[in-house]
């Protein structure tokens, strides 16, 4: 549930798409020639490629609509300045033609709460391809990017990648990328999954949130598990808990025998731009005590909250989670479908300080 949050999702949306662009200056500039079938150019990410690379990632989400239909239509596309301005973004380019681009935020460091470790972040409007030679052309420009990201000491690349196109989930992991997050939608239109345990589902106020002050413990405990091995230090974990209870998100909780069993906490922001629909909210939290478990109380509490939110007028329900937290992926895999994968590399750290 904890990838990296970007504030630039926030911003309102670019949709001054024009239809061509002028080409920078190619400083640095190489040249890349598959068997005459088309030329390649990489360059720098420059300003001027703006429009086109909205375009490119506008076309790119097209694209996953049609395997993920509960996606939004209407998204607000961050703008892209940052990806220009901060030298770590490349673009391919045939002639006059963006045949694609690679920008990405950082370099932040820590990075996945690992001290010492500089990391970059491409979420999914920091690059985009068309899908002609797609594979081809995200390794090139991953080659150019990572030179860069390398350089400004970056050890940990990680991109959100749409969870179908395999293209660019071929040309990542053939580059040495694993999974570590996705994010799931479904529509709240039905809710039909069977109540398998009686328990009583409710909102939880305000003022009752330090009642789950010992399960939000737990839940970060069993991130510090093996397989995720996030382990917070105490502090961490005790700030994050204040700041949860001190600005709550949306909470439902299951009660079963007068007991807190379970609770599913949902806020409007999410981790990516299509994740900030107004009519979206965003599972942030979940946790269910290891003896109510596999018993239903979790989607008994999906069942309960969805009518809900279709009558406050929402259309989707979104969540993140770890890619190899087992308990997390399992369930919301059932009743949400998967439209991005967030895939990192490390580098050795020896590589990056003599680079
Ligand atoms: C995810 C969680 C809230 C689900 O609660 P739950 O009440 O057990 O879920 P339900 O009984 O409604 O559904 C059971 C499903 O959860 C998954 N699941 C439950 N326990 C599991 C386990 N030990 N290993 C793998 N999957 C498990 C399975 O998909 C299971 O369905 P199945 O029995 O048909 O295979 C709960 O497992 C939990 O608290 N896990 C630890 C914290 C966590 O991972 N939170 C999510 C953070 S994003």
């Amino acid at each position: 549930m904890l990838f990296t949050r970007l504030a630039q999702n926030k911003h309102p949306c670019i949709r001054s798409f024009s239809k061509s662009f002028a080409l920078p200056v190619f400083r640095g500039a190489f040249y890349f020639v598959t068997k005459g079938i088309f030329i390649m150019k990489i360059i720098d990410f420059s300003k001027d490629l703006m429009p086109a690379a909205c375009r490119l990632v506008m076309e790119n989400y097209a694209e996953e609509r049609e395997a993920v239909s509960s996606l939004p239509e209407n998204t607000l596309l961050p703008p892209l300045d940052e990806l220009t301005e901060n030298g770590l973004g490349v673009a391919a380019v045939d002639g006059d033609t963006l045949l694609g681009f690679l920008g990405a935020y950082g370099p932040w460091e820590p990075v996945f709460r690992t001290p010492n470790t500089r990391g970059v972040f491409s979420p999914l409007h920091a690059h985009g391809a068309v899908k002609e030679n797609r594979i081809k052309i995200y390794q090139r420009m991953y080659q150019a990017a990572a030179e860069k990201w390398v350089k400004a000491g970056a050890a940990s690349h990680a991109v959100t990648l749409y969870a179908h196109d395999t293209a660019a989930n071929e040309a990542f992991f053939t580059y040495g990328f694993g999974m570590r997050c996705i994010d799931l939608i479904r529509s709240v239109d039905n809710s039909d999954f069977q109540n398998k345990e009686n328990c009583v589902c409710h909102e939880l106020t305000a003022a009752r949130q330090s009642e789950l002050r010992l399960m939000r413990r737990s839940l970060s405990d069993h991130l510090a598990q093996s397989p995720c091995f996030m382990k917070d230090s105490p502090e961490d974990i005790a700030n994050w808990i204040a700041k949860r209870e001190a600005d709550p998100p949306r909470t439902f909780i299951a009660e079963v025998g007068g007991t807190i069993a379970a609770y599913i906490e949902m806020k409007p922001e999410g981790e990516n731009f299509a994740a900030y629909s107004p009519d979206m909210l965003n599972i942030c939290g979940a946790y269910c005590l290891p003896e109510f478990r596999g018993k239903g109380v979790a989607q008994s509490l999906l069942n309960y909250a969805i009518p809900i939110l279709r009558s406050e007028g929402f259309a989707r329900l979104g969540v993140d989670c770890e890619s190899f937290n087992p308990t997390a992926l399992n369930f919301w895999s059932k009743y949400f479908e998967v439209y991005t994968h967030s895939v990192v590399r490390r580098i050795d750290e020896n590589a990056v300080n003599f680079y």
